[in-house]
């Protein structure tokens, strides 16, 4: 038993080795979890000023994009595009809040509607809302360090950072699923996660701006 896991720990040093010695590349990259950069990638950046309409509270919105700051970003490897391929992203979504509502991605929907999609939690605390487009049902499950979420097909997805440092995640999805953005901006979904009393809440969007609406008066 111990020579066989000696010589299982001597394989893996080896293949370390191999793909180290071989940067360049496109099957075998290091990252790091902390700060989710991948060696030899560029990350995108979404600033405040590149989703603004997404946040419930526009006033709220207006005043802090004096600040502009960076919401997230996310570095995609879709190198492989066949048949059966996949492709994989790391994100880092900051903290923070506009107004009440969390820091949060734009959110999609897949353009090839019955791909699904597996999120891996590496950093931080945050939530995911799931929007099935076929019922309208929207839910919010937790994704944060050391969990998985399982975004099925025809479901819409966002994800928020409702702790107080970086939330860090992978998503794994098909190489043909694409990301159909328009779909969420025109309608945005159903709940919001927002912070009452400390913690994060999740509401109805209509009750929200209700809420907002009354606190305005
Ligand atoms: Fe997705």
């Amino acid at each position: 038993m111990k020579t066989h896991q000696k010589k299982q720990q001597n394989y893996r040093i080896q293949v370390d080795m191999e793909q180290s010695l071989q940067p360049e590349r496109s099957d075998a990259f290091s990252f790091d979890a902390i700060n989710a950069s991948i060696t030899g990638r560029t990350p995108t950046a979404r600033y405040l000023s590149d989703i603004q309409t997404i946040f419930a509270d526009q006033m709220a919105c207006h005043t802090l994009l004096a600040q502009n700051p960076l919401l997230y970003c996310v570095t995609q490897i879709e190198d492989h595009n066949d048949e059966g391929d996949l492709h994989y992203g790391l994100a880092v979504l900051m903290p923070g809040k506009v107004g009440r509502e969390y820091f949060m991605t734009k959110g999609h929907i897949h353009a090839w509607r019955p791909a699904a999609e597996v999120y891996i939690g590496l950093r931080g605390r945050g939530m995911m809302l799931l929007e099935d487009e076929r019922t309208g049902e929207c839910r919010a499950v937790p994704l944060a360090a050391n969990s998985t979420v399982y975004v099925p097909g025809y479901t819409a997805h966002r994800t928020i950072n409702v702790g107080d440092e970086p939330l860090v995640y992978w998503g794994v999805l098909s190489s043909a699923a694409g990301h159909d953005y328009g779909a969420v901006a025109e309608r945005n979904f159903r709940l919001v996660v927002v912070e009452q009393d400390g913690q994060p809440v999740v509401m109805e969007r209509t009750d929200f701006l209700a809420e907002l609406v009354e606190a305005a008066a």
